[in-house]
């Protein structure tokens, strides 16, 4: 949520930071604005509504620039999308971005009188005002530590001071902040994106320290104010990731890169042919003993551990529950040292599943972390920690994310099937082999893209759809939902094909669309019967199905298939053509497919 930069040193600013936000928007588009520091010591700000495409227009009109400076793209949250939300908030002589919620902000208003001080809805703007408030003129450190000490919830914090034309003061609580000094001064970002460009070595701002950007290095002081070293992480993916290549969409582009994400996820994990995760100080004692695993993740991180239940029960035989984060995180957790938690996030900085993580490490519970954004919170609070290889995901909607976590919880479930006797070197080895299969299977339906566009052509006008499956296929099809959902804004809802009869049904009539997944041959012959049941009310069927399926007259409008026959592994390619057809519904509906209304990419906040 909301995308932070901001960068002091030789080079001017103005454009680093309308460059660093157009990379950041994918973590809010509500609003944007930037500050920068002149040399007079006074503080230029500009500020638009809109994509960040809006403040760079509105910033050409004028020639202000300087050396230093912050920037921020908004995703509403206090207030609503107004130039006077949108940040940078001034009180005074402060002038900052937030990212995060301070969640006393109305007390603080009372409590400091500070009412007429402001001029927006948002809490951000109390922070301002306070650190106006404590700051005397001459000594930054001391209003940022009264500031702080006052605030309850989340929050990323970059202040400039008027006359203090070449620093940027930072300080953060749970809310993401990386940094890195370079030959060509120092930049501060919500995440690597904005700052690979500079580059490839990075720090993450460590919590509740202070850090101060100064134009040749950057200076970190703990909460006694002793200066510390900051540990140095590098991003073993190059700036081109970032970028669209081509593709007239990041979604587009990273649907196409799930080959690759998933190989790279898979092959530095295989020893001999099956999955090894010692280097990563797994060793087999860590998958030998728990009695139960726990599952926590949001939206379509928890979709993929839906899948990984589905996987790894039948096999391993262990109960796995799969739960939200949002409501794991406050409630009364089952949980204790016999179950193994595994948090799922592309972002790592997801909050609710980073509060589920904690929750989970107080009970007792080990936790291992799917990730895919190295350093992040999560993967730094994980007892152990599977990074997914993805590269960065910039569309909203996720798509190779999702794929690379369903390959970890496949090598996971070969893993800890092999520890407990269950499968031989051999049988390991052709689960892997099978798995392997996918990334073909995935090329081979990018190849289809024609087809899958013209199957989404019954989507386009529909104002609800329906995705039917059972077992693996309602697993997949809950994901399918959700992506239509996002970026199509068509109501799409999930079923177990079993279930529809028990209410759901009634809401079936002529021509609705009924994306229907028959991948699995135990259930095969009962979900076509429950599609029978939709056609016979009248819905129009898009079908899904292996390849040698065979499909009884009558029974669909449309048919699509996935070149894979072990049950097991239909998810894989399956889900390919879900992200497909939402792309092409969104696309036809002349939506903004890589930012979905209402929608940030890294939710930070409750
Ligand atoms: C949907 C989507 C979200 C995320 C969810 C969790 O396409 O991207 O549902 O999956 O917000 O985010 P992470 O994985 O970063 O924890």
């Amino acid at each position: 949520m909301c995308g932070i930069i901001g960068y002091t040193g030789p080079d001017k600013v103005k454009n680093i930071l309308l460059e660093g936000l157009a990379q950041l928007e994918y973590r809010g588009y509500d609003s944007a604005g930037i500050a920068i520091a002149r040399e007079d010591g006074s503080i230029y700000v500009e500020k638009q509504t809109g994509q960040t495409a809006n403040l760079k227009a509105a910033c050409e009109q004028s020639d202000a620039d300087g050396h230093c400076g912050i920037g921020h793209t908004r995703w509403a949250t206090h207030g609503g999308v107004t130039r006077l939300n949108t940040h940078p908030h001034r009180a005074g002589k402060v002038t900052l971005i937030h990212n995060g919620i301070i969640e006393n902000y109305h007390e603080l208003i009372e409590e400091y009188q500070l009412q007429d001080q402001l001029v927006s809805e948002t809490d951000s703007e109390v922070a301002a005002a306070l650190l106006n408030r404590f700051y005397d003129g001459t000594n930054p450190k001391e209003a940022i530590k009264k500031t702080v000490a006052l605030l309850e919830g989340s929050f990323a914090f970059c202040i400039l001071f008027e006359g203090l034309t070449d620093r940027i003061y930072c300080i953060r609580s749970v809310s993401p902040l990386v940094a890195s000094s370079t030959e060509h001064g120092s930049l501060v970002a919500s995440d690597i994106t904005a700052v690979i460009k500079y580059s490839r070595k990075y720090f993450v701002v460590p919590e509740h320290q202070l850090m101060i950007l100064y134009p040749d290095h950057i200076d970190l002081l703990n909460e006694e104010g002793i200066k510390t070293e900051p540990e140095i992480l590098e991003v073993n993916w190059d700036v081109e990731s970032a970028q669209k290549m081509g593709f007239p969409h990041y979604m587009m582009k990273e649907i196409h890169e799930q080959p690759e994400a998933i190989r790279k996820t898979i092959a530095p994990r295989l020893k001999n042919g099956v999955p090894s995760f010692e280097d990563e100080g797994m060793d087999d004692s860590v998958f030998a003993s728990f009695t139960n695993i726990n599952v926590v993740a949001c939206g379509t991180a928890m979709y993929a551990g839906m899948v990984g239940k589905a996987v790894i029960e039948p096999i391993v035989k262990i109960p796995v529950t799969v739960q939200i984060a949002s409501e794991f995180r406050y409630s009364t957790p089952l949980i204790n040292e016999n179950t193994l938690t595994i948090v799922v996030s592309q972002s790592g900085e997801t909050i609710d599943t980073l509060a589920a993580l904690r929750l989970a490490r107080s009970c007792g519970s080990k936790t291992l972390a799917i990730v895919n954004v190295k350093g992040s919170s999560i993967a730094r609070e994980s007892d152990y920690v599977l990074y997914t290889h993805a590269g960065p995901e910039i569309a909203v909607a996720s798509t190779k994310a999702y794929s690379v976590q369903l390959s970890a919880f496949y090598l996971l479930a070969c893993k800890i099937a092999m520890v407990r006797g269950i499968f031989d070197h051999a049988q390991a080895k052709d689960f892997i082999n099978n798995l392997y299969q996918c990334i073909d299977a995935i090329s081979g339906i990018l190849e289809q893209k024609d087809q899958i566009r013209e199957a989404a052509k019954c989507l386009e006008n529909a104002e609800h759809a329906y995705y039917i499956g059972r077992g693996l296929d309602y697993a997949f099809s809950m994901e399918g939902a959700l992506k239509l959902k996002e970026i199509s804004y068509v109501h799409a809802e999930a079923y177990a094909a079993g279930e529809l009869k028990h209410g759901t049904i009634a809401l079936i009539e002529k021509n609705i669309p009924v994306v229907a997944f028959a991948t699995q041959d135990s259930v095969y012959n009962k979900t076509i019967s429950n599609i029978r049941e939709v056609k016979a009310r009248g819905a129009y069927v898009l079908l899904i199905t292996k390849e040698n399926a065979e499909i009884p007259a009558g029974v669909c409008d449309m048919h699509l298939t996935v070149p894979i026959e072990n049950d097991l592994f239909t998810g894989l390619p399956t889900v390919v053509i879900l992200q497909l057809l939402a792309y092409y519904t969104s696309l036809s509906k002349g939506l903004d497919v890589d930012k979905p209304r209402n929608l940030a990419k890294s939710v930070t906040v409750e």
